[in-house]
């Protein structure tokens, strides 16, 4: 009997302990959460050769030209060009801006590939696409501009620099850094199946991004009027029928490359933040592009986060900007047998 009650205690002892253990665990996690209080430098990598050096050996005016359009944007054909003929791009960003690493990064929307990938279909106009109308897109969406001719002299150059760019990186196929063709586009993430949550993205932004982007998403500038970290939002940036705009294309740009200098290796935002941040990011007041009506003739290949409608759905416009889209993608795959990742 002795030795039984001594057991049972034995036995409701170790219960008890392990009750003190889960419980201190919890509280463990709960406060001793690994989220950095403010922004952390992280060291850039060193991630090329000097390009710029390298298309001016070329000795060639046109990958010259080309070289400065995209890096130059706002100097060569935007709003700080003297020529107001030139003037094609309607706000001070540079292709560099989304382009990451002179358009040579993994996964930061690489354009040293993108010649391969030319022509395509494109969902947008619901037709084959030349490399030009591609580069248009973003001329009158990305950089709230106008298109610029296929025949245009910055055009062309444009184009040359890209192939040159594509040769410069693949000859270079030991450097790890520039984006192998696999690499194209921006890595898909799992995205959260819920409504994005804009006070949680409001933290990130201030824990994460202000540090550069600042507190109004304004950015900041250098002295020539280019800017050293460009604006999220309001007149001077992307308008509301860019890429950008869609949620699950900003949250997965965002979580493998922001804040700058993480990489697709070495994220440090978790889904929900970037999630929840590229949301924040994208409920600011933007350019308004006009016509969007005309987009995507067939409304069934509009991508899941299109933030502006009509859609080939029920689902109302604020899910479609928001979340969740796990229910929209059923609907898309149930209906017409169509496979939505984004
Ligand atoms: C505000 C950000 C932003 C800016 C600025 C921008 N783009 Fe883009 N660009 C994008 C996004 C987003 C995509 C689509 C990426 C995706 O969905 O995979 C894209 C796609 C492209 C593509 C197709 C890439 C591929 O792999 O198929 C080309 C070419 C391109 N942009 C050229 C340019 C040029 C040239 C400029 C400057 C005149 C420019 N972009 C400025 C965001 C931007
Ligand atoms: C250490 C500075 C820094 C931090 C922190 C940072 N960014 Fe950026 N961001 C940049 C720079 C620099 C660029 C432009 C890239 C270039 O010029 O090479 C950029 C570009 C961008 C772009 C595309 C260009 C544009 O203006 O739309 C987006 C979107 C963006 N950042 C979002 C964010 C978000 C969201 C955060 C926080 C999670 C963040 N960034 C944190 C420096 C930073």
């Amino acid at each position: 009997m002795q030795d039984q009650i001594k057991k049972l205690a034995q036995i409701l002892l170790v219960i008890l302990l392990a009750y003190v253990g889960v419980v201190v665990l919890v509280f463990i996690g709960l406060f001793n959460t690994t989220k950095p209080e403010k922004y952390v430098p992280i060291a850039v990598p060193e991630y090329q050769t000097d390009l710029e050096a390298a298309v001016y050996a070329t000795q060639d005016p046109s990958l010259q030209l080309g070289y400065e359009v995209l890096v130059n944007t706002s100097k060569v054909i935007g709003p700080l060009v003297a020529n107001a003929a030139k003037r094609t791009t309607g706000n001070n960003l540079e292709c560099i801006s989304c382009h990451l690493n002179e358009g040579t990064k993994a996964f930061g929307i690489p354009l040293n590939t993108v010649l391969e990938r030319f022509p395509q279909f494109r969902g947008r106009e619901n037709k084959i696409g030349t490399i030009e109308d591609r580069i248009n897109g973003c001329l009158t969406r990305s950089m709230n501009g106008k298109p610029l001719d296929a025949n245009a002299q910055e055009m062309k150059s444009l184009v040359a620099f890209l192939g040159w760019l594509n040769k410069e990186t693949t000859r270079d196929v030991g450097n790890s850094l520039y984006a192998k063709a696999t690499e194209k586009g921006i890595k898909p993430m799992e995205w959260p199946n819920r409504p994005a949550d804009l006070s949680h993205g409001a933290e990130v932004f201030e824990q994460q991004c202000v540090l550069c982007h600042q507190k109004n998403g304004q950015g900041t500038k250098e002295t020539e009027g280019q800017y050293l970290y460009p604006p999220l939002w309001g007149r001077d940036s992307y308008n509301n029928g860019a890429g950008m705009t869609r949620l699950l294309t900003a949250a997965s740009f965002i979580k493998y490359n922001m804040p700058y200098g993480v990489s697709h290796q070495n994220p440090i935002l978790t889904d929900e933040e970037a999630y929840d941040v590229a949301a924040y990011m994208n409920q600011q007041q933007r350019p308004e592009k006009a016509a969007l009506l005309a987009d995507f003739p067939d409304r069934t290949k509009k991508p899941l986060s299109t933030p502006y409608g009509p859609y080939a759905d029920p689902y109302p416009v604020e899910q479609h900007q928001l979340g969740p889209y796990g229910p929209i993608a059923d609907y898309y795959k149930k209906e017409f047998g169509i496979i939505k990742t984004k």
